[in-house]
């Protein structure tokens, strides 16, 4: 271990963190270039053959940059992305951002360090860094802007120059050491250790900006809100957001045990898709999308009594046409991503005749996710880290989360050499108490497997 991650962990003061060295090397989980192409013609693209766990260079830090040492960070599914190399090699963006010149030429490597969360602590400040100082306990938002262009101050997200951190950037999360700009930081909060805030922004303020933001659904009191993968990292913080929204949840799932978690989370109402045949990732015929279409909505209507207000749709190729057929005339469809395959296929006629909306979200904004992040410091919404792993156990993470054997967010621990620590308000974390803070701890949901998680937790020591 370096001497600043000892004097870290030592909770040296900030005086002494910056009398420090900052090493040559650090330890991340990384993709390889030389890798990209090892999935042509594969079926089960493995992502624990391509996430490496390594030493690499520390890179400099640019004026408006800051070092953070990563106490613990998360799994996210662009983290499966990246390392299946799909739909496109991460590589190409690190190429397209190196292409602005100056410090964006230091993302062009050959290795790309991954991951876009992490809760730490600030080692360095760029000269032109304003608001932090080294010893702040952070955690990062994963969007990165360019506050130089126009478009930014509309909205961060509709910059040209915006990329998410740790995936269309080098340098990300899932490593003792992290680069970013000073404009991703948010203040930790103070009551949750650094693996369970480590697994929230991401996931959560991308769901707040789809259900609560002004640019997003607008969920109000009394909204049906159908949310997909009701258990996974976007949709469990979905179901607290439209709960705390004095909004109906409606959450689907995958199997019976998921249904418990989702009931443990205090949703509404539960679907088991499987109980409707909503199963496969296979592309629907416009005739099937429409009968599963029929064959959900009456299930709906038959719990609830009405049909839905919101739909909250991430999936993509297997749901996107039943979504646009299910929601309530005048409803609104919120899509931020495609996991079984983007291109999607609705039936028009159900969207213009019936006024529906649908609305294209993407991460959030720093405000956006400085209203998300206080709702966590309120303890308005808790963590839904469901075990975690050490950093050389990164790619067994990444793998559970690609099989879609895991329950909200699985947590890594990257410097910081166990469980439980960073806790710097204990009296809002007794007040709110640990089933409160953690209420998926320990579980796991694939259809048929156990749902305790067991040997994954981690107390042990890091490498
Ligand atoms: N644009 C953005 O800003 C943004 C941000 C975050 C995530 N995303 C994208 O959103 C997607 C989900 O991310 P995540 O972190 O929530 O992933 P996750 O934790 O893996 O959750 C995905 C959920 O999808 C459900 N699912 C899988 N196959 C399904 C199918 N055939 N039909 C219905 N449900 C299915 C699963 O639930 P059940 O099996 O229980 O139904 C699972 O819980 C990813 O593609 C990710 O890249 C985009």
């Amino acid at each position: 271990m370096d001497s600043l991650a000892e004097a870290l962990l030592a909770n040296a003061d900030p005086e002494a963190l910056e009398r420090q060295d900052v090493p040559d090397e650090y330890l991340a989980a990384h993709l390889r270039a030389t890798d990209v192409g090892m999935f042509d013609e594969v079926d089960d693209k493995d992502v624990r053959k391509s996430l490496h766990i390594g030493r690499v260079p520390m890179p400099r830090i640019a004026p408006d940059e800051v070092l953070v040492a990563v106490m613990a960070s998360s799994i996210n599914y662009n983290t499966v992305w990246s390392a299946t190399f799909e739909p496109v090699p991460t590589f190409e963006f690190l190429k397209r951002n190196a292409r602005q010149g100056g410090f964006a030429a230091r993302h062009d490597l050959p290795h790309h360090v991954v991951g876009s969360d992490a809760a730490g602590v600030v080692v360095r400040v760029g000269d032109g860094v304003r608001r932090w100082r080294v010893g702040d306990h952070v955690v990062v938002s994963c969007v990165q802007v360019d506050e130089e262009e126009p478009a930014t101050h509309a909205d961060a997200m509709l910059g040209a120059e915006q990329r998410i951190w740790g995936f269309e950037t080098n340098f990300g999360g899932l490593a003792h050491y992290a680069v970013v700009r000073a404009s991703q930081l948010l203040p930790k909060p103070g009551h949750l250790t650094w693996e369970e805030a480590a697994g929230n922004l991401l996931t959560a303020a991308t769901s707040y900006r789809m259900l609560v933001s002004d640019r997003g659904a607008r969920v109000k009191q009394g909204d049906i809100v159908l949310i997909w993968g009701a258990t996974g990292g976007l949709g469990a913080f979905a179901v607290q957001m439209v709960k705390n929204a004095g909004g109906i949840p409606i959450g689907v799932v995958g199997s019976e045990s998921r249904a418990d978690v989702l009931r443990r989370l205090g949703c509404d109402v539960v679907i088991n898709r499987n109980d409707i045949g909503l199963g496969g990732d296979a592309p629907l015929t416009p005739e099937k999308t429409i009968e599963l279409g029929k064959r959900l909505g009456r299930e709906i209507r038959r719990q609830v009594g009405e049909d839905p207000h919101i739909v909250f749709d991430y999936i993509g190729r297997a749901t996107f046409g039943i979504s646009v057929f299910v929601v309530r005339k005048g409803g609104t469809v919120v899509t931020c991503g495609s996991s079984t395959g983007y291109d999607h296929h609705f039936d028009n006629r159900y969207l213009w005749m019936n006024l529906k909306r649908i609305i294209g979200s993407h991460a959030a904004n720093l405000q956006e996710q400085a209203e998300c992040n206080r709702l966590f410091r309120l303890g308005r919404i808790a963590p839904t880290l469901s075990e975690v792993y050490p950093l050389s156990e990164t790619a067994e993470a990444a793998r559970l989360v690609q099989q879609n054997r895991h329950i909200g967010k699985v947590g890594v621990l990257c410097m910081a050499p166990e469980t439980g620590l960073g806790v710097t308000d204990p009296e809002l974390r007794a007040r709110l108490g640990e089933a409160r803070i953690n209420p998926l701890r320990n579980l796991r949901g694939a259809p048929g497997a156990d749902e305790t998680a067991g040997p994954a937790v981690t107390r042990g020591r890091e490498a």
